[in-house]
């Protein structure tokens, strides 16, 4: 069952959007060579502590952190560490959940560190366009196979991997809500879409193989052929005559 929001509701998500918007906006002029991703960790926590804001993903089933920090082959989960310093060519994802008033905004944005190669710039190029792919076809009537496949769509020609085991999601009071959203589908097919639903739609792609494993820190999710990785996300609100981006400024 995917829960229609109250306009309460929806406001309440859009300021916890609104303040992950911020953390990952204010990321962008910050991360350099040399950082560690505790210290990137540490940036979001404060922010989203000073904006009356919980840090959601600390202590979700254990996670010891504000944000998850996956570096290169590291897909999602990866757990900040101050151990681990980011080096020019590096790209990292960094994920993270606000909650306001019990309500949750969630998105993700992988940033290059220094200069990376044109192979791993396309890579992060196309996995953003997907998640915008995806967007585009979101407004009441759509099926949700229809953002799927739209995102799987734009994806594939490129050879690239897209994570099987882990989807996107419907979100609001629980960081994770019907419906699981892959990130491939086929049209017409799936739950109907209805203003006043949120979405947490987040493609996740490997340069090589979808194949992942575990690390034995029992979160980071590395892709096996140890290539790199990305990872965009928005939390969308069905509107009436389409969609909005909650997490933006
Ligand atoms: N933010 C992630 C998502 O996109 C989940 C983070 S897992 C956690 O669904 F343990 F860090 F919270
Ligand atoms: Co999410």
């Amino acid at each position: 069952m995917i829960e229609i929001k109250s306009e309460r509701e929806i406001q309440l998500i859009r300021e916890a959007s609104h303040i992950v918007a911020l953390c990952l906006e204010t990321l962008k002029t910050q991360i350099k060579p040399g950082m560690t991703t505790m210290e990137l960790n540490n940036i979001c926590e404060k922010i989203i502590l000073e904006h009356d804001c919980l840090p959601a993903c600390k202590g979700y089933e254990g996670f010891p952190c504000a944000v998850c920090a996956s570096v290169n082959e590291v897909v999602i989960h990866g757990i900040p560490s101050d151990k681990k310093k980011l080096k020019n060519g590096d790209v990292v994802s960094i994920d993270l959940v606000a909650s306001y008033k019990g309500y949750h905004g969630d998105s993700a944005y992988t940033y290059v560190v220094g200069e990376v190669s044109k192979d791993v710039e396309k890579l992060l190029e196309v996995t953003q366009g997907a998640l915008y792919e995806g967007i585009s076809k979101v407004k009441p009537g759509a099926h949700l196979g229809d953002i799927e496949a739209a995102i799987g769509d734009y994806i594939k020609p490129h050879g690239y991997g897209i994570l099987e085991q882990f989807t996107g999601h419907g979100i609001g009071r629980s960081m994770h809500e019907d419906p699981a959203i892959f990130n491939f589908g086929t049209p017409g097919t799936g739950p109907i879409l209805k203003e006043g639903m949120v979405l947490c739609i987040e493609p996740m792609v490997c340069m090589g193989t979808n194949k992942v494993r575990i690390l034995p820190d029992k979160w980071s999710v590395v892709a096996k052929d140890n290539k790199k990785t990305a990872h965009f996300e928005h939390t969308v609100l069905v509107t009436k005559d389409g969609h909005e981006i909650l997490t933006t400024l």
